[in-house]
């Protein structure tokens, strides 16, 4: 017999690995403050799986999904071979990290760039427009910040990378005026007011090795990687003498809000659950 009440809509994450992933936590804590009825929980996929664990999940009837590595550019193009419809972000990122199923309707969207977006000027006060923005890393990651980051009006994004080539590729491919590549060595002397550390060194367990001086004169370090009480790379600007900074556990909780708006309807508060989160990873 039912029992009245209308079924809970089911949401996940698919990556591999995903165990430590501390979206649950996050879309639990939304959906209590929210009154919303949902479900949801990981989703373990074969790293040569990730379409058939999508369509099995919407065969059973999931509402949606968030895309984690190493999944986030295949299923941009799954979305697109489906014949979904994807955002206009996502598809300038090349990446999806949202997926919405509505009625046999597949939706792709990124909400990565305005979870940074929101993070760096809601929670830490930076006025992105007109600014001028160093980048470090051009991978997917730095892919998706530098979209977000000319969207948003930043006047300079100068994009330095280990291996030059791939920050020259990454230029061409943003096709504006105002990204350009520079030298590894030439960090330190780019007159940025902002450093965004995109790199994948932290996952990759390989230290991010900087050359010296990066870190002099630098107003605001920003790390989109995050890690209990502080990053090494944070460490090494405060070191350095680099008074602001802040780590991407914001950025984190800001991507979850808009996918939950995208899903929802309804756009959560942040703070009390980015707060929360806070304390738990330090207390760790
Ligand atoms: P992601 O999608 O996480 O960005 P990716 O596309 O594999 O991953 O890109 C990884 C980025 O991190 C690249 O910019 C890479 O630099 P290279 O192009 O020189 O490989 C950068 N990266 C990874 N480990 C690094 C390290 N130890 N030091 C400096 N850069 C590193």
């Amino acid at each position: 017999m039912s029992s009245g009440a209308p079924p809970s809509a089911r949401y996940a994450v698919i990556g591999n690995p995903i165990s430590h992933s501390r979206s649950p936590l996050i879309h639990a804590a939304f959906a209590a403050q929210t009154g919303a009825s949902i479900e949801y929980g990981t989703l373990l996929a074969p790293l040569d799986g990730f379409a058939a664990s999508v369509e099995r999940f919407i065969a059973e009837g999931g509402a949606g999904l968030n895309v984690t590595l190493p999944f986030k550019e295949q299923a941009c193009d799954w979305v697109q071979q489906r014949g979904g419809s994807i955002s206009a972000r996502a598809l300038a990122a090349g990446a999806v990290n949202t997926l919405r199923f509505d009625a046999g309707e597949v939706l792709g969207d990124n909400t990565d760039g305005a979870g940074l977006v929101r993070d760096l000027e809601l929670r830490h006060g930076i006025a992105l427009r007109g600014m001028r923005v160093v980048l470090l890393g051009a991978g997917g990651a730095a892919r998706g910040a530098a979209q977000a980051l000319l969207a948003r009006g930043v006047a300079a994004l100068l994009i330095a990378n280990r291996t030059p080539a791939r920050a020259r590729q990454l230029v061409t491919a943003l096709a504006d005026q105002r990204a350009s590549a520079i030298e590894w060595h030439g960090i330190g002397a780019a007159g940025a007011q902002l450093l965004l550390q995109a790199t994948s060194a932290a996952f990759t367990g390989g230290a991010l090795e900087l050359p010296a001086g990066v870190f002099a004169g630098q107003p605001f370090c920003y790390d989109m990687t995050y890690a209990p009480r502080s990053t090494a790379f944070l460490d090494q600007a405060r070191q350095a003498g680099c008074r602001r900074g802040a780590d991407g556990l914001g950025m984190l909780v800001e991507q979850a809000a808009e996918s939950f708006l995208l899903w929802r309807g309804v756009r959560p508060q942040t703070e009390p659950v980015y707060r929360s989160l806070r304390e738990q990873l330090d207390g760790a």
